[in-house]
């Protein structure tokens, strides 16, 4: 199965996912795209010899289709069996994502269908909540959304504030994708819940 995934900045997703493709795994990484040439993770990718590609979406402004027509053509050449979003910060419109139906996956930084969005850790500690976590789940053309794939689940602790939640929750994500990624790879839909 060869593999696409589109990042937005230091790319750590992608890398573990990267990293996780190893010789007896069914798929094999085929394309690291970027919305920003800034993104550190384009050159972790290059790094380990994976074809990177970037479309800007700042000249498009706030046209998505015809930043999403540019976005198609690496993909397009890659051929990519599956796509992974990996930090992946653009919202993508419901006829980009049709196109990869079932085949397309997003991690979040929350136990969905909890705090959808943004700023999800701040979210969490606001409300009090006793624990948070990351989600794999298919994307579907609402925002967060579709079938949860995995969860990892993370205590707060009473000392936390976003930044120390976020990188505990990272380490988990690092954890999640990669074995969510396996078994979507080899056909298998149940979800893995970690730890
Ligand atoms: C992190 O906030 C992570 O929780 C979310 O995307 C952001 C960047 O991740 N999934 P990465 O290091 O670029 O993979």
């Amino acid at each position: 199965k060869r593999v696409a995934i589109l990042i937005s900045g230091g790319g750590s997703n992608m890398v573990s996912l990267v990293d996780s493709m190893t010789k007896d795994h069914p798929a094999r990484p085929c394309l690291v795209l970027s919305n920003d040439a800034q993104a550190g993770g384009l050159k972790k990718a290059a790094d380990r010899g994976i074809p990177t590609a970037v479309v800007d979406h700042r000249p498009f402004k706030g046209d998505r289709s015809a930043f999403e027509a540019e976005l198609l053509k690496p993909l397009q050449e890659a051929q990519p069996d599956i796509v992974c979003l990996a930090g992946f910060m653009r919202v993508l419109t419901a006829d980009f994502v049709s196109r990869f139906q079932g085949r397309m996956l997003n991690i979040h930084p929350s136990l969905l269908p909890k705090y959808k969005g943004l700023n999800t850790h701040a979210r969490a500690i606001q409300a009090g909540d006793s624990e948070h976590g990351c989600s794999v789940h298919e994307v579907t053309a609402a925002l967060d959304d579709g079938p949860i794939l995995g969860q990892a689940r993370v205590p707060i602790q009473a000392d936390d504030t976003p930044e120390s939640l976020a990188a505990r929750v990272l380490a988990w994500e690092h954890k999640l994708y990669p074995e969510v990624l396996r078994r979507f790879a080899e056909g298998n839909r149940s979800p893995v819940l970690l730890p």
